[in-house]
């Protein structure tokens, strides 16, 4: 195993995550269980923070993509920390702000908006939207104009920049449901259009090139290109962006075949765009703009793992060993939708050797349901504690109730304590909103 400061095995052949015995954590809370480490956390969210601080003055503010993990708890968490956080929905502010969010360090995003979501974001004083249609960019102005107020927005552009990731997470190529493309001009009508609207305020740009990147130079090149198209539309409509969003995207580890970063990494990567933003600034007789970034996978990915409890286990001699937990594609749906690798260990026994692979399947009703293909393990018995390493982000956001399951709950690890930041759920949750017609009754 990779060691980390997050995780170690301890002297009784245990996973530790903070300082917390996984073992122990199994017993205490339960599996399925997502485990987080909060020290990882703050310090994902410091290393951005201090880097903007000392190399770009301050001029900036990290913005939390809570979209990779939203509870109250991560919220408050971001709040302390004094970053901002951007919001993909209704449901993400609103948790924010139950967490007690300041929400003028809110950004919302979303290719599709709903207007409920728009009324919600401005009577709660939502800091800016980030638009991303002419429709948006219309009824946001009208909602606006009720409340006589003057909303602070961004344009989402796309600088066709190919990052080297899933494919189904490259969103900033021209063919994209996101943005507005720089090349074809369509980024430049758009600001015309959101220029002319009496209550909306444009102060920048945004752009998002896309997820799991670990390749410097992508970051460097969108930079480059946004801050080309501030110039161009500063020399044509006189408007000078205030603001640079560059989106999300650092990559992390989640086995072997990804580099392993050290927070010094990530400062890197951010030194490095940071300074690709200075000499385009200077090139073109610009102010340096508020540089927004958005990392989320980065801050809550590699903070966080998945306890299971080892279930029935199948031998097909000669193709396949099936080694099932009591979690699966409800509470991790990565592998089904993009065959995700992840590293697996039995948390019980993390420092006997790996003697056999095996396939990691979960517990709902359909083949495809399966976490991980031909991982290294001991072999593993029924009662094993089997942990996935980094499913801290997109493993809890994504978590469904299918075959109505339950969505497992996450505990918070400070200093070797766990406590609950989301609760277990129970059998009543899953009726909550389920409503019989009274024709259908007994
Ligand atoms: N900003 C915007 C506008 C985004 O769309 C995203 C992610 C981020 C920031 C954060 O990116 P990050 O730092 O986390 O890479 N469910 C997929 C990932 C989808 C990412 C969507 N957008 C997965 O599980 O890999």
């Amino acid at each position: 195993m990779n060691e980390r400061e997050t995780l170690k095995i301890n002297r009784l052949g245990h996973l530790e995550i903070g300082g917390a015995d996984t073992v122990d954590l199994a017993k205490e809370f339960g599996t399925p269980l997502y485990v987080f480490d909060e020290a990882h956390i703050r310090n994902m969210m410091r290393v951005y923070k201090t880097t903007i601080e000392k190399e770009y003055d301050g001029n900036g503010l990290v913005l939390y993509a809570s979209k990779a993990f939203s509870c109250e708890a991560v919220y408050a968490i971001a709040r302390e920390e004094g970053i901002g956080v951007d919001v993909v929905s209704g449901g993400e502010f609103y948790t924010a702000l139950k967490a007690g969010f300041p929400a003028d360090k809110a950004y919302m995003h979303g290719n599709n908006k709903l207007v409920r979501e728009l009324e919600f974001a401005l009577d709660n004083g939502i800091g800016n939207i980030v638009i991303d249609s002419y429709r948006e960019a219309d009824i946001l102005n009208d909602l606006a104009k009720k409340r006589g107020i003057k909303q602070n927005v961004l344009i989402r552009t796309n600088p066709g920049v190919e990052a080297h990731t899933h494919a189904f997470v490259q969103t900033a190529r021209t063919d994209s449901k996101f943005g507005f493309s720089i090349g074809d001009g369509a980024a430049e009508d758009i600001t015309r259009h959101v220029l002319s609207k009496e209550n909306l305020v444009l102060k920048g740009y945004h752009c998002h090139i896309g997820s799991q990147i670990f390749e410097k130079q992508s970051f460097i090149i969108a930079a480059e290109k946004v801050m080309d198209f501030i110039a161009s539309i500063k020399q044509k409509l006189g408007f000078e962006a205030c603001v640079l969003n560059i989106g999300g995207g650092f990559g992390v580890w989640y086995t072997d075949e990804d580099p392993k970063l050290k927070l010094s990494d990530y400062a890197d990567y951010l030194k490095a765009l940071i300074g690709a933003v200075k000499t385009k600034a200077a090139e073109h007789g610009l102010n340096k703009p508020y540089l927004l970034i958005e990392p989320g996978r980065s801050i809550v990915g590699e903070a966080g793992i998945t306890l299971y409890t080892v279930g029935a286990i199948k031998d097909i001699k000669g193709i396949k060993k099936y080694v099932a937990i009591d979690g699966g594609m409800f509470d991790n749906p990565r592998y089904a939708l993009y065959q995700s690798k992840y590293t697996v260990l039995l948390a019980d026994r993390a420092g006997e050797e790996c003697t056999e692979k095996v396939t990691i399947a979960g517990k709902c009703c359909e083949s495809g349901d399966i976490i991980a293909v031909d991982v290294p393990l001991p072999e593993a018995e029924s009662g094993n504690i089997l942990a996935v390493l980094t499913t801290g982000a997109y493993n809890y956001s994504m978590a469904s109730n299918y075959n109505r399951n339950f969505i497992p709950a996450a505990v918070l690890v400070n200093d070797g304590k766990a406590e609950y930041i989301v609760k277990p759920q129970t059998y009543e949750d899953l009726i909550r909103n389920d409503v019989i017609p009274e024709r259908l009754k007994k």
